[in-house]
């Protein structure tokens, strides 16, 4: 039985890295631009239907909502030549088409008023599906929509289906040139959501990216288009043991148990290795791709952004890679828990060739994302001590009688902070019970 997974794309960022997901799904199980399936694309042994479900006309539908405030983003979709694999009962764009002028207060407050439209399409979705396993939302936390929006989605979703899963891709905006001035704030409050009411979050880091792009595409003003390529292939390659099952990791509720082992960390990193020209134009050339090779490009920080290889690599080369990173101790492990990294082998598409053997990525859940949050409350404080920009958002209801949502978004990620940095400790298990001390 499948797995249904729904995938919720908000806003600009939403729908870019969610329109380049979606092509690279196509390619991967040889689906056409209009949602038919190739001819030659016989091989079999995927799974389509986790992300995509067939019309009356055998045409492939991807499970996709797409929500935007403003038209432009959109258009562009439906003027492409993949306009017609959508459902287009399933796009929603605001009729006042402003977007939310980069202002959560104001992209959830979009969120209240539009609920009922959104939701039907989700209701209807949920209904199509024979054993929905959860929800994926794509998103940026910097902007408007997909912030504010994308945080009362998240609440509602949680509220509605407590017993579905929710996996974000949550872009995270570039700490060093920040394109939005209120972004601290917006990702704040975002954050709190995050934290609250997702069962995981991929964090991609626009930063991080465009030092990928530097140093593998030697691009260094990437565009959108060249971002998300990478975040694409990251996508497709976390969602790769869901489409062609193996023996591990086959749903999503497989990945997050193994990965998150208390409920409030659950914010990934990812790594993937080696980007090339064949998923991203320019990439440089890659020499070698041996088992070694990869996992441990997998934990250098250079290359940070599930471990997946293709069927042909030997498991017991696997096996010695996993020895040898434990040896040399090239990874750091919690001092509460098993030193654990697992790998699952699968298999990649028949279809989408490829030069190089082996390609891995890895979704690690580490304690050093701490300095993420630091950094995020530090940028958020600098703004909130000078009171700045806080009009526009006193504009919305939620906000007129006051910033008290502000303080309390800054008090969950604190928090939030103090429980990584208590991960860190043997005596962690204990963390929050009422007897421990936890002075720090
Ligand atoms: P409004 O524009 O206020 O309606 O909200 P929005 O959610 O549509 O805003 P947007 O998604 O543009 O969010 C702004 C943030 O997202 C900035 O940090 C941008 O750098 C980043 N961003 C926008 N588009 C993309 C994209 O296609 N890829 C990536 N990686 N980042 C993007």
């Amino acid at each position: 039985m499948p797995r249904e997974i729904i995938t919720v794309q908000l806003g600009q960022c939403g729908n870019q890295m969610g329109s380049v997901y979606w092509q690279r799904l196509c390619a991967e199980h040889g689906i056409n631009k209009e949602g038919i399936l190739e001819e030659w694309a016989t091989e079999g042994g995927d799974r389509k239907d986790v992300f995509f479900y067939q019309a009356d006309d055998e045409h492939y539908i991807p499970r996709a909502i797409l929500v935007d405030l403003e038209p432009r983003v959109i258009n562009n979709i439906l003027s492409s030549p993949y306009a017609n694999l959508y459902n287009p009962e399933n796009i929603f764009v605001s009729e006042d088409g402003g977007g939310a002028g980069n202002n959560w207060a104001q992209g959830y407050a979009s969120g209240e008023r539009l609920y009922e439209e959104v939701m039907e399409m989700v209701d209807r979705e949920a209904e199509g599906s024979d054993s929905l396993e959860g929800f994926m939302l794509m998103h940026s936390i910097a902007g408007g929509t997909g912030s504010g929006f994308g945080s009362f989605m998240l609440e509602r979703l949680n509220d509605k289906f407590p017993k579905k899963l929710i996996q974000t891709y949550s872009v995270f905006p570039n700490a060093q040139e920040g394109d939005v001035v209120v972004q601290p704030y917006n990702a704040m409050l975002t954050l709190k959501r995050l934290t609250n009411h997702a069962d995981s979050v991929v964090v991609l880091d626009n930063g991080a990216l465009a030092r990928i792009s530097a140093d593998r595409l030697h691009v260094q003003t990437p565009t959108f288009d060249q971002t998300n390529q990478l975040v694409s292939t990251v996508m497709a390659a976390s969602t790769q043991t869901l489409r062609y099952p193996g023996y591990m990791n086959n749903d999503l509720v497989g990945i997050i148990a193994s990965l998150i082992p208390t409920p409030r960390c659950h914010f990934l990193m990812t790594s993937y290795t080696p980007f090339t020209s064949d998923q991203i134009d320019k990439a440089k050339p890659i020499r070698r791709t041996t088992v070694l090779d990869v996992m441990r490009r997998l934990l250098q920080p250079k290359n940070r952004m599930v471990s997946t290889v293709p069927s042909d690599v030997d498991p017991t080369d696997v096996h010695q890679s996993l020895l040898r990173i434990r040896e040399r101790q090239l990874a750091n492990f919690i001092p509460w828990g098993p030193a654990s990294i697992q790998v699952a082998l699968t298999r990649k598409s028949p279809y989408v060739p490829t030069n190089h053997r082996v390609s891995g990525l890895m979704l690690a859940n580490h304690t050093s994302i701490a300095s993420l949050f630091k950094r995020m409350i530090d940028q958020f404080d600098r703004l909130r001590k000078r009171n700045a920009f806080t009009e526009q958002y006193k504009k919305e209801k939620m906000f007129e009688n006051g910033l008290e949502e502000f303080d309390d978004a800054r008090a969950t990620a604190e928090e939030l902070l103090k429980e990584y940095k208590a991960c860190e400790s043997p005596d962690y298990i204990t963390y929050g019970s009422p007897d421990a001390d936890h002075a720090s």
